[in-house]
């Protein structure tokens, strides 16, 4: 494959007919990127082994990281999971459709190629209206990871996906910015007890209001140590990461501040900071907002975009805040925490 068809579709107007083609060419195993409220997906259908591996050829993406199934609504769950406890359907029904994925246990109609080996699938009902209507349109789940080459950031943007995968891919449906900015949370329910594997959109609080104490898994917070894993085979990568360096300081907004101001003073360096400091780094070669200190929504929308605009410009080193645990804060620090390979000055 080498030409990659682009279509634009408003997800505030358009006809379900747009979706036409996209959902063709899923249920005949061609891969197609789409917007989703979290990041852009690389969709394929998720009954297919062979047009799930090309998901795997077409990222780059190691063979033991499994791939989540988006459905366009409850119904279709009972195909894939064998054991879906109460709370599973309580979960959905107060976040879903929503940046939420759960883990439950496979039926075997669920290729490997989905679920490398495991025993259990990953499942999500996305919100986004141009994600409902083209998976109404596939009438197949879909399997579906970020739309990015393995280990960049995860694309917010069609700009962000054409950089990774033009040329690789069938058709890309831009749909424009997605809201979130940042990747669903993941939690399972496939075991004794629920645990947060990846936090996203849906905070650890939201998720206790249904399902009472949920374990978080060591891999979300800390480093892990040699030969530890993770529940999600995923979260043990280098991920998110820009070219150069990225180094976090982690103390008071006034040390932080003077931190960064010291390190802004050497050569050819990018800054990443809240949006109330963006002018006290002049000597600077890059300077982006991360948001406003105290908007970590806007910080989760910001995140990805930003750690991609430090590859364009060539700066050899970056350093940025540790952000506070809170809310969706949670997530924000972990997909810092990877980008920088758990590089934290404490200040
Ligand atoms: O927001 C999202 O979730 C986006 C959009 C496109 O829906 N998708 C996404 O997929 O982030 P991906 O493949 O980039 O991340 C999936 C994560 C990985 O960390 C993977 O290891 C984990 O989910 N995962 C998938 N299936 C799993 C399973 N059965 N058990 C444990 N972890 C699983
Ligand atoms: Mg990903």
């Amino acid at each position: 494959m080498n030409k990659t068809k682009i279509i634009h579709v408003n997800p505030l107007c358009f006809s379900q007919q747009e979706l036409a083609e996209g959902g063709r060419l899923l249920r005949e195993g061609k891969l197609v990127v789409f917007p989703t409220e979290t990041v852009y997906g690389l969709g394929a259908n998720a009954l297919d082994g062979e047009a799930c591996k090309a998901i795997y050829t077409a990222k780059g993406r190691p063979a033991d990281n499994p791939l989540i199934v988006h459905l366009p609504d409850l119904s279709g769950l009972e195909q894939l999971c064998r054991l879906i406890p109460q709370k599973a359907y309580e979960l959905f029904e107060a976040y879903s459709p929503g940046p939420l994925t759960v883990i439950l246990p496979k039926r075997e109609c669920v290729p490997e190629a989905v679920t490398c080996g495991l025993d259990t699938v990953a499942i999500r009902i996305p919100s986004h209206p141009v994600a409902a209507a083209l998976l109404r349109e596939a009438r197949v789940p879909v399997a579906a990871p970020s739309a990015n080459r393995s280990g960049r950031p995860s694309p917010t943007r069609l700009s962000h996906v054409v950089e990774d995968l033009d040329g690789l891919v069938d058709l890309m449906i831009d749909g424009g910015e997605c809201g979130v900015g940042l990747e669903s949370t993941v939690v399972s329910l496939a075991g004794e007890r629920p645990v947060l594997l990846r936090p996203g959109g849906i905070s650890l609080k939201m998720l206790e209001q249904v399902l009472g104490e949920v374990e978080v898994d060591r891999a979300v917070t800390g480093q892990l140590a040699e030969g530890q894993r993770p529940q999600a085979p995923g979260m043990k990568y280098r991920h998110y990461a820009p070219k150069a360096q990225l180094t976090l300081g982690h103390g008071d907004p006034a040390a932080l501040r003077q931190w960064l101001i010291a390190c802004s003073e050497q050569e050819n360096v990018g800054i990443l900071c809240y949006e109330e400091d963006v002018a006290a780094f002049p000597h600077a070669a890059h300077v982006v907002s991360l948001g406003r200190r105290d908007d970590l929504e806007a910080q989760a929308h910001a995140l990805f975009d930003a750690l991609r605009s430090f590859d364009e410009t060539g700066v050899s080193a970056i350093f940025g805040p540790l952000p506070e645990m809170e809310g969706i804060g949670l997530a924000v620090r972990n997909r810092l925490l990877k980008a920088a390979g758990h590089r934290v000055v404490e200040l």
